[in-house]
Order: structure tokens, then sequence, then C-alpha cells
């Protein structure tokens, strides 16, 4: 019997390995092996950044780039564009990203990643790799993007949700000027032990601000990254962290529902990025590192990104 499960154990581990390497050679064929590149969000920008927590969030969590109010933490940020192809143009890649590793002193490195839609298109790692699979089947048959994406919402119900949202998007004035989303329930444990479900959401202090179609002319292919560039030379840019907190009927392990707008939510501090700053070796922000008084909701995708982001570092760093 122990032999077995054993067994079974082993084939389960062998299974999930391969949906991680299979999952990140579908994110390939979306656009071709980009050598040295993440296998998603493959274009961005670093940046130097200081987290100053309220202290607001103390009560809820030992998370130490939480609790201390007034105390700089160092972070490093990484704006990016969603798409997997590095080359293509700021504007065409509808969602964005940003991504936040915490550095506080003598705590754990903590990783946050969020984009600018609220919910996400699949609820478990084998339903997004089969839409995924799907997008390179109607890639190959050359239909454009806005079809293929009428289409994968008619084939994956559960993606519905978040494919409205993309097409809702229009192009940012800024890097600065969207709100950011970290879409997965995580769990705020307190001194006590007391888990609490929460979700995060990035507001940026300059407002939510897009571009109409006569900006769009004149706009180089890396405008958002010269933005970002520019407008530091004038001072830092903040967005304030919400923490949303869950109710007991919100779904943790459902990244596509998104929870009611009503929750309370509390304002945890102030990023404010401050200058340009490149690119270190092996960066990756694997969102399950989340260090002491925070752990990982009991959602399937969130855990699934762990490996997944695990391989396409290794491909990149090994230069493929
Ligand atoms: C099955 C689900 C997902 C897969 C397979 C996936 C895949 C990937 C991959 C391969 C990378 C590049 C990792 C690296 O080389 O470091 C990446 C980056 C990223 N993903 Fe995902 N992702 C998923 C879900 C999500 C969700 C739900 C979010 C929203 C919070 C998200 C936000 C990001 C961001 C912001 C980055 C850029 C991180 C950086 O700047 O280093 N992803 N994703």
């Amino acid at each position: 019997m122990a032999d077995r499960t054993r067994a079974e154990a082993a084939a389960a581990e062998d299974g999930d390995a391969q949906l991680t390497d299979r999952t990140v050679d579908a994110l390939e064929g979306l656009s071709g092996v980009h050598p040295g590149k993440r296998r998603a969000h493959a274009k961005g920008i670093c940046c130097r950044a200081v987290f100053t927590p309220s202290g607001l969030a103390a009560g809820f969590t030992t998370a130490p780039h939480l609790r201390e109010a007034g105390i700089g933490i160092e972070a490093l940020v990484r704006f990016s564009g969603s798409s997997t192809d590095p080359s293509l143009a700021d504007i065409l890649s509808p969602g964005k990203g940003l991504a936040v590793r915490f550095r506080p002193p003598g705590g754990d490195v903590s990783a946050l990643t969020a984009v600018t839609v609220p919910v996400f298109f699949a609820r478990t790692p084998e339903s997004f790799f089969d839409l995924i699979k799907e997008a390179n089947r109607l890639k190959g048959g050359g239909i454009g993007a806005i079809a293929a994406a009428a289409e994968l919402a008619t084939h994956f119900p559960e993606a519905r949700h978040a494919f409205m949202h993309v097409g809702k998007l229009r192009p940012p004035a800024s890097y600065a000027t969207c709100r950011y989303y970290a879409i997965h329930a995580f769990l705020l444990v307190d001194e006590a032990g007391v888990r609490r479900p929460v979700k995060f959401e990035w507001v940026p202090e300059l407002g939510v601000e897009t571009l109409s179609l006569a900006d769009l002319r004149s706009l180089p292919e890396d405008y958002l990254e010269r933005d970002v560039a520019e407008r530091l030379r004038n001072g830092p840019l903040r967005f304030r962290l919400d923490i949303v907190l869950g109710r007991e009927e919100d779904p943790t392990d459902d990244p596509t529902r998104p929870w009611p707008e009503d929750r309370e939510r509390i304002d945890a501090g102030v990023l404010s990025i401050t200058d340009v700053a490149g690119e270190a070796d092996g960066l990756a922000m694997d969102p399950t590192v989340t260090g002491a008084g925070i752990e990982p909701s009991d959602d399937p995708i969130l855990r699934f990104r762990s490996p997944v982001y695990g391989e396409s570092l290794r491909r990149r760093s090994s230069g493929e």
C-alpha cells in the first residue's frame, strides 16, 4: 500500500513536471523562442523603489514589510507588457504587469506580481494549457487577435470575464497610471497564527489615465519605458498598496472569479519608485515566495506558477 502510494505520488510529480514543460513550450509557440528572455511578460523595465508601510496591516500579519509604520523597505520593481514577444511595441501588448520584490532588513524576501486586469483566464493549470494550445492552433490558422479572443471566450466559458476585461483595456498613458491587481487570494498570518484571506491591489497616485486615438499616432515603440525614465527625472512615482479583506464566502481557489466590490480595504502603505535600475541576473518573481506572515492560498494556478516561472528562468538563464 505504502509502495503504491509512493508510486502514485511519483507519477503525479512526473505529470506535474510534464505539464510545466508543455505549458512553457506552448507559451513559446505563441511568438517563437526569444533566447535569454522571459517566456511571458518578455519586455520590461526594472526600477529601484522604497515601500513605506502604513502600519495599518500590523494586526493581520507578521510580514516585516507590512508592519512597521514609516520604516522604508528596499524594493525592486519590474514593469512589463504581457506579451511573450520581447520586440512587440508597447502599444500592442494589451495587459501590463507590475512585479515587486520587497527586501525587508533581516527578513524574508517577498514577491508580489500584479497585472491590469482583476481576473485570470483559467481556473486550473490544465485548462490554462488547453487554452494556450488552442490559441496556438488559431494563430496557425491565420486568425487575427480579436477574432481569436472571441473564439477562445466561446470555447472556454471560465475565461469570459478575463477576456471582457482585456477587451475594455485602453493603452495606458504611463505604467505609472495603471491600477494593478495581484488576482489570487493569499493568506495573511498574524502573531497568533490566525489566517485571513486577502487580495492585493496597487492604486496609482496619479490616477488611471489612458490614451486617446489621436495620441497613438506618434508614439515610439517603447513609449512606456521612455515615459517611466522621463517621469523619474522629476521625482518618484507612487502607488498605494490596498489589502482587500475576504469574507468566508469569497472563493480563494478560483482566479477567474472576482470578489464583490464592497469588501473592506486596508491602506497598507506606499511604494515610491525612485530610479531605473539594470536587471540583476537570475531575477524571477515567483509569486509563491511570500516570506513569513503571508501564505499562498489554495488557488491551483498560483501554485502552478512557481514551477513554470522556474522553468522559464532555467531556459532563459541557459541562453535558450
Ligand atoms: C497558469 C498561469 C500562468 C502562467 C503559466 C504564467 C507564465 C509566466 C511566465 C513563464 C513568466 C516569465 C517568468 C520568468 O521568466 O521569470 C511570467 C511572468 C509574469 N507573470 Fe505570469 N503566468 C501565469 C499567471 C499569471 C497571473 C495570474 C498573473 C497576475 C498576477 C501573472 C503576472 C505575471 C507578471 C507580472 C510577470 C512578469 C514578472 C517579472 O517582471 O519578472 N501571471 N508569467
